[in-house]
C-alpha cells in the first residue's frame, strides 16, 4: 500500500499524460519538447545523482517511460516527422539524444525489481486515467440530456448546444467501454470514496475551528469578514451534506489509517 501512496502522489500532473509503459499510442499527438528532453537527459548524467540507482523508484519508472518515448519516437519516421512537424534539424537532435538515451534505458530496464515496479506504477497511472475520463465522459453525458442546464450553460448558444450534444453521442462508446468494466469501476469508486473522506476530514477541521473561534472570548480570531463567513458556512452546508451520507461516514471509519 505504500507504494500506492507513493503513486498517487507522482500521478498528479501526469494523469492526462497518454503514453503508457510501453509506448501504446492512445489518442497522443507526439508532443515531444526536445529541449526538455536533452535537460532530462542531462540531468541524470550530470545532476547531483550521477548514479540512477540511487532515484527513487518512481523517478526511474518516469525515466524508463520517457527515454522509451524518446526512442520509439526517434525510431518511427512517421511519428518522427509528425513530432518536428517536417523539420529534418530537430529530427537529427531528436535522434542523437535518443541514442544517447539507449544505455540509460537498458542499464534502468536491466533491474527486474525496478521493472516490476513500475509495471505496477504505470498499469496503475493507466486505471486513475481511465477514471478521469469516465468520469469527464459521464459528466458530458449528464449535460447533453439536460436542456435546462445546457441552455444555462450556453445562454442558449443553439450551435455551441448542438456541439456538446454531438460530442456526447461520439464519446459514447468510449463511456460504455469504461464503465463496462468492473474492475475499473471499482477501482474508481474505492478512489473517489477516499478524496470523499480526505474532503470530509478537512471540512471538520475547518468547522470545528470557525466555531472554536466565535466561541472564544468576544469571538477573537473569528473570520468577521463577508467573505470569511460565506466560507465557513459553505464548508459547514458541504460538510452537513458529505455527513448525511451514512454509507460514506461508515466508509471513512472503517477505512481510517
Ligand atoms: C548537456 O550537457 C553537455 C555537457 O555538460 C552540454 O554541453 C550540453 O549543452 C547540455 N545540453 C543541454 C540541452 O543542456
Ligand atoms: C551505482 O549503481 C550500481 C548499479 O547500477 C551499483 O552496483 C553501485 O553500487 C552504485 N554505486 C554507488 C556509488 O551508489
Ligand atoms: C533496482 O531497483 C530497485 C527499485 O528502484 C532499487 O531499490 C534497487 O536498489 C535497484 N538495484 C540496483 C542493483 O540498482
Ligand atoms: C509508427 O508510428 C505510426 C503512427 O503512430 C504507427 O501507426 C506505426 O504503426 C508505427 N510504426 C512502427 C513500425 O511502429
Ligand atoms: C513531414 O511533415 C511535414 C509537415 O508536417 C509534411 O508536410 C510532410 O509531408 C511529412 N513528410 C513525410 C515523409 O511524412
Ligand atoms: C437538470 O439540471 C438542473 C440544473 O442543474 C437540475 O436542477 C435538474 O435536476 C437536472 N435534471 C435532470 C433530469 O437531471
Ligand atoms: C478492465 O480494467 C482492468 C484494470 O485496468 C484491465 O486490467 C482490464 O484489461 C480491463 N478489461 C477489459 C475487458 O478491458
Ligand atoms: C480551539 O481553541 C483552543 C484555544 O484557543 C485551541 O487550543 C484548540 O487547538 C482549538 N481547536 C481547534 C480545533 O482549532
Ligand atoms: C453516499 O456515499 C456512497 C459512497 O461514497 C456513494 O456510493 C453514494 O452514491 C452516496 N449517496 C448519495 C445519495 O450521494
Amino acid at each position: 500500500m505504500r507504494l500506492f501512496r507513493l503513486l498517487a502522489l507522482a500521478v498528479v500532473g501526469t494523469v492526462l499524460a497518454q503514453d503508457t509503459f510501453d509506448d501504446r499510442q492512445v489518442d497522443s499527438d507526439d508532443s515531444f519538447d526536445v529541449t526538455r528532453g536533452s535537460d532530462r537527459h542531462n540531468k541524470t548524467r550530470t545532476g547531483p545523482h550521477p548514479n540512477a540507482s540511487s532515484e527513487p523508484t518512481i523517478l526511474k519508472c518516469i525515466e524508463i517511460r520517457e527515454l522509451t518515448r524518446l526512442i520509439n519516437i526517434a525510431n518511427n519516421a512517421t511519428r518522427l516527422n509528425r513530432t518536428t512537424h517536417g523539420d529534418a534539424t530537430k529530427a537529427a537532435a531528436i535522434k542523437a539524444e535518443a541514442s544517447k538515451a539507449a544505455p540509460t534505458l537498458n542499464d534502468l530496464k536491466g533491474n527486474s525489481t525496478l521493472v516490476a515496479s513500475c509495471q505496477q506504477f504505470f498499469a496503475h497511472e493507466d486505471m486513475v486515467e481511465r477514471c478521469v475520463r469516465m468520469h469527464y465522459y459521464e459528466r458530458l453525458e449528464k449535460l447533453a440530456a439536460n436542456a435546462t442546464l445546457l441552455d444555462h450553460k450556453f445562454h442558449g448558444d443553439a450551435a455551441r448546444i448542438s456541439a456538446v450534444k454531438a460530442e456526447a453521442t461520439a464519446d459514447a462508446s468510449k463511456l460504455s467501454r469504461l464503465s463496462s468494466n468492473a474492475t475499473l469501476t471499482q477501482f474508481c469508486a474505492a478512489r473517489r470514496d477516499h478524496a470523499r473522506c480526505l474532503e470530509l476530514e478537512k471540512l471538520q477541521k475547518e468547522v470545528d475551528k470557525a466555531q472554536n473561534a466565535t466561541s472564544t472570548r468576544g469571538g477573537a480570531g473569528a473570520d468577521k469578514t463577508h467573505k470569511g463567513q460565506a466560507e465557513a458556512s459553505s464548508a459547514a452546508a458541504r460538510l452537513d451534506a458529505l455527513k448525511s451520507n451514512t454509507t460514506l461516514v461508515n466508509y471513512c471509519n472503517s477505512h481510517r489509517e
